[in-house]
């Protein structure tokens, strides 16, 4: 069964828990929410209160994105404010077998995530252990971007790659999802969808949820 995480990086931050409640009606399965530190990405967004209070507004399950150096630092904190699905960078983890780990004592689903430029192979070791792989299919940062088209042999191996070893890790795609390119990305094998611009644009969100999702079947 195929997920949409809608990310609430597009939505409207002035009244975020409505925001979060129109998508939340409108169909998405879960919650993407993406969190910047100006250090590992240009960008700066939220930290763990404005999780917490996304969390009240809503019953569906949070999927934390962590763009943000040294995040080991902060896991319980992320977890503490609702994380259900918490996710680290590979590229800023030099222990990541351990900091998998903790994220599942904790008590959150562990995602780990993978820049455009970085290679599988800095995955396969732990892909038995994590409950989720993302690949980002832009480089992370921003909303609105233009997908990378040469990502797409990148999902297709790693659908092997998870399958080859029976692993029971979902495999999630971030970046410049949208009607263009989603029907591509069903077909590599991907489980969870995030789109960003492509659920809040305009005012009929449902409707754009309702699109994305009848092409995900
Ligand atoms: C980008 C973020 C994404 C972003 C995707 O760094 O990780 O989650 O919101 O936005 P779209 O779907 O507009 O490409
Ligand atoms: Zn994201």
């Amino acid at each position: 069964m195929r997920k949409l995480s809608a990310s609430i990086l597009s939505a409207k931050f002035g009244k975020l828990a409505e925001e979060v409640r129109a998508v939340e009606a409108g169909g998405t399965d879960w919650i993407h929410v993406d969190v910047m530190d100006g250090h590992f990405v240009p960008n700066i967004t939220i930290g763990p209160d404005v999780v917490r209070a996304i969390n009240e507004a809503t019953a569906l399950p949070l999927d934390v994105h962590l763009m943000i150096e040294k995040p080991e630092r902060y896991l319980e904190a992320f977890v503490k404010a609702g994380a259900d699905w918490l996710g680290v960078h590979v590229e800023v983890c030099p222990h990541l077998h351990r900091t998998v780990q903790h994220i599942k004592e904790l008590g959150a689903r562990a995602t780990v995530v993978i820049n455009p430029g970085t290679p599988l192979v800095s995955i396969e070791p732990i892909l038995s252990d994590v409950d989720m792989i993302l690949l980002m299919t832009v480089n992370p940062g921003f909303g609105g971007q233009q997908f990378i088209r040469s990502m797409l042999s990148k999902v297709r191996q790693c659908r092997r790659m998870i399958d080859a070893l029976q692993a029971q890790a979902l495999l999630e795609v971030d970046g410049g999802v949208n009607l263009d390119t989603i029907d591509d990305l069903v077909a590599a094998g991907v489980d969870v969808f995030v789109a960003g611009s492509a659920v809040f644009k305009g005012d009929n969100y449902a409707a754009n949820i309702r699109g994305l999702k009848a092409r995900m079947r």
